[in-house]
């Protein structure tokens, strides 16, 4: 039995512990925004955050995530409430299939979410391991620069409300 923590919610998974985290979190609890690509890391359309790390699922033991914070796609908001990364893919149109999108939003929340000031160049550089075969890249970047802009906003807008309050 491993215990792991899933977008806020504390789980207990019964699996072998060489078990993939892409397998548990598709196959055990039925979380099935990280994708299968190629299963060897070198895709990224399985990517997940463990303790605010970009990780590739697929190579991912369950034992290596034990007693961590695991956040998917499915962490960052709701259909109804979007969260900032999720919104700006949907105002750019970034997705063509769809299948490379939420390894791509993942690695680009890790990245933000540790400075949404980062350069454009740092953007490209941190978004290299995560392929999209329809090549809407440019639509992708843009997304990213639009989160980046929203997350800038609400950090400014925390510190204001902080400095009144
Ligand atoms: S499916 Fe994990 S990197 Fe390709
Ligand atoms: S949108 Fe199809 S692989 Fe990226």
């Amino acid at each position: 039995m491993v215990s792991l923590n899933v977008n806020g919610q504390a789980r207990e998974i019964e699996a072998d512990l060489d078990t993939p985290l892409l397998y548990v979190l598709r196959d055990e609890l039925d979380l099935h925004g990280a994708k299968y690509g190629c299963g060897l890391g070198q895709c990224g359309a399985c990517t997940v955050m463990v303790g605010g790390e970009a990780v590739f699922s697929c190579v991912t033991p369950l034992v290596a995530v034990a007693g961590k914070q695991v956040t998917t796609v499915e962490g960052l908001g709701t259909i109804e409430a979007p969260g900032p990364m999720q919104a700006a893919f949907i105002a750019e149109q970034a997705a063509q299939c769809g299948y490379c999108i939420p390894g791509m939003m993942m690695r680009a929340q890790a990245l933000l979410q540790l400075d949404p000031n980062v350069s454009d160049e740092a953007i490209r550089a941190h978004m290299e391991p995560t392929l999209c075969r329809c090549g809407t890249h440019m639509r992708i970047l843009a997304a990213i620069r639009r989160a980046a802009d929203a997350m800038r906003g609400a950090a400014a807008a925390g510190a204001t409300n902080a400095r009144a309050g």
